[in-house]
């Protein structure tokens, strides 16, 4: 049987107090609505995304402009007018036939694949007009209860704000995830009315219209809430973010990573480590970045898009963007690399060095305080403590060039565009303007001078009363 997969989207997210469009919001890194549209392209027969369609509204431009790329269909709701009325603007866009209809909505980031398949199955097998999921919450507030009878048939959703006292006493709630036989929701969809104290067009009055009709809904009920949470409110969101990070960390710890308290530590879904990697406390891993194994990650490193061989260690507090970092290499505590940094195998960057779109060769070394920007430097060198390239001349960006196995001594200023021979020599407090020719000792400073017994004859002459 042929399905096809709504979610909606267009809300704003009142409870969010935010000028964000609620769906946009960002849990376990991704925005809410990239989960679900994640989560329901596993129920899409042949893998077709273009069966799947997200109803956008508020901030659609956005919205439409992130999912884009996974080649999904849109329909646009100009006015929210509720869930019901969000669903019939996807009538015209999609075609549905004689086949399935889930529906789903774009605040609920936590579903598993495998809840949507059974939920499938089970409206595919059964003779119901639709299916749909629920569960029992300790504190339903917020939720849509449900009423069902014994054999969880169910014959109404009532809304919170509609609820009496009795219902609102009810713990079993909808979770906003259904299955329809598609043409028996286009048939009788119109029939909704906003008679509400919103005055909008709820979806879940559809379950009593089925009802009125003779029609049956079943519910599917999952013993576990957590998956169902839908997000109205940034502490919901919290929980969410927490839940989802937390089955980042499970998923990494069973592939053979260590990590250290991992509830403090942060690791967006993409994420790749290695086996035997450790990965210490307050780290945030971050977009498509990939660690080898045998790595070190220190406490409170931030990595973000880059890429760690094997046997790569960042010693604390480092922050490492968009850069590759070879194999054995040493990185930190407190370094800072960027914008397409890459580090050769078994190099070292110490602490307070910044590497920007710089290559840095084979076992070199920056150990402590620099500034390496818009250089290409070889295997072996040694850059001292203070050196800086000058590769910013108000206007534009120039390159530093330094050569296999040259010594780079301490504050040295290397001012860009300068090439500086292999196994050449600079002297410490240069300013280096011209080319070094390899094997060469650069010395760019003023010559020091001694003035033998000056500090005698300072005080002589201040006793006599000459100075002033
Ligand atoms: C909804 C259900 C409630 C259920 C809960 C589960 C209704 C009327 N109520 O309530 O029974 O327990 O979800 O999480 O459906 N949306 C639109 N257009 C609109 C209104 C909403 O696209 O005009 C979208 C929103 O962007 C959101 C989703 O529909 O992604 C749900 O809307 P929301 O306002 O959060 O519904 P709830 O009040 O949570
Ligand atoms: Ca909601």
């Amino acid at each position: 049987m042929s399905i096809c997969v709504v979610i909606l989207a267009a809300g704003l997210g009142t409870r969010m107090r935010s000028k964000r469009a609620k769906v946009l919001h960002r849990a376990g890194g991704l925005a809410l609505i990239e989960h679900v549209t994640s989560a329901a392209g596993h129920v899409i027969e042949h893998a077709s995304p273009s069966s799947i369609l997200v109803v956008t509204g508020h901030q659609a431009d956005e919205v439409e402009k992130l999912l884009a790329p996974m080649g999904l269909r849109f329909a646009r709701q100009t006015e929210q007018k509720g869930t019901g009325h969000a669903l019939a603007c996807a009538r015209d866009a999609i075609s549905t036939g004689d086949g399935l209809l889930m529906v789903l909505y774009g605040d609920t980031p936590l579903l598993s694949p495998a809840t949507l398949l059974r939920l499938r199955d089970l409206q595919a097998n059964s003779d119901a007009a639709a299916t749909l999921i629920t569960t029992t919450l300790a504190d339903p507030s917020g939720y849509g209860r449900v009423l069902a009878d014994a054999d969880r048939n169910v014959h109404a959703i009532v809304e919170e704000k509609a609820c009496t006292p009795a219902q609102r006493a009810i713990r079993v709630i909808n979770s906003g995830i259904y299955c329809f036989r598609a043409e028996l929701l286009w048939k009788h969809l119109g029939e909704i009315q906003p008679d509400n104290p919103a005055h909008e067009f709820y979806l879940t009055d559809i379950v009593a219209i089925f009802a009125r009709h003779g029609l049956r809904v079943q519910s599917m009920h999952v013993d576990d809430p957590a998956e169902l949470l839908g997000i109205n409110t940034r502490i919901e969101l919290a929980d969410a973010d927490r839940i989802l990070r937390r089955r980042k960390t499970d998923e990494l710890m069973l592939s053979g990573v260590t990590i250290e308290r991992p509830e403090t530590v942060c690791i967006d879904p993409h994420v790749r480590a290695g086996a035997d990697t450790v990965i210490e406390p307050f780290v945030r891993l971050l977009g498509s970045t990939e660690i080898g194994e045998d790595c070190r990650i220190g406490a409170g490193s931030i990595l973000e898009s880059s890429s760690l061989a094997d046997r790569v260690i960042v010693k604390p507090y480092s922050l490492i963007a968009d850069s590759r970092i070879e194999s054995g290499a040493e990185i930190g505590p407190f370094a800072r690399l960027r914008m397409g940094a890459q580090i050769g195998a078994d190099a070292r960057i110490g602490n307070f060095v910044e590497v920007k779109k710089s290559r840095i060769g084979a076992r070199a070394k920056a150990q402590h305080l620099a500034y390496l920007g818009d250089a290409a430097i070889g295997e072996r060198v040694n850059i001292g403590a203070g050196t800086i390239t000058c590769n910013f001349d108000g206007e534009h960006k120039h390159k530093t060039g330094i050569g296999d196995g040259a010594f780079i001594g301490s504050n040295s200023t290397l001012v860009a565009p300068v090439e500086i021979g292999a196994a050449s020599y600079v002297g410490a407090g240069s300013v280096i303007t011209d080319a070094v020719p390899e094997g060469a000792l650069a010395l760019g400073r003023g010559r020091q001078v001694n003035k033998e017994g000056w500090v005698a004859k300072k005080k002589s002459s201040k006793s006599r009363g000459d100075s002033k």
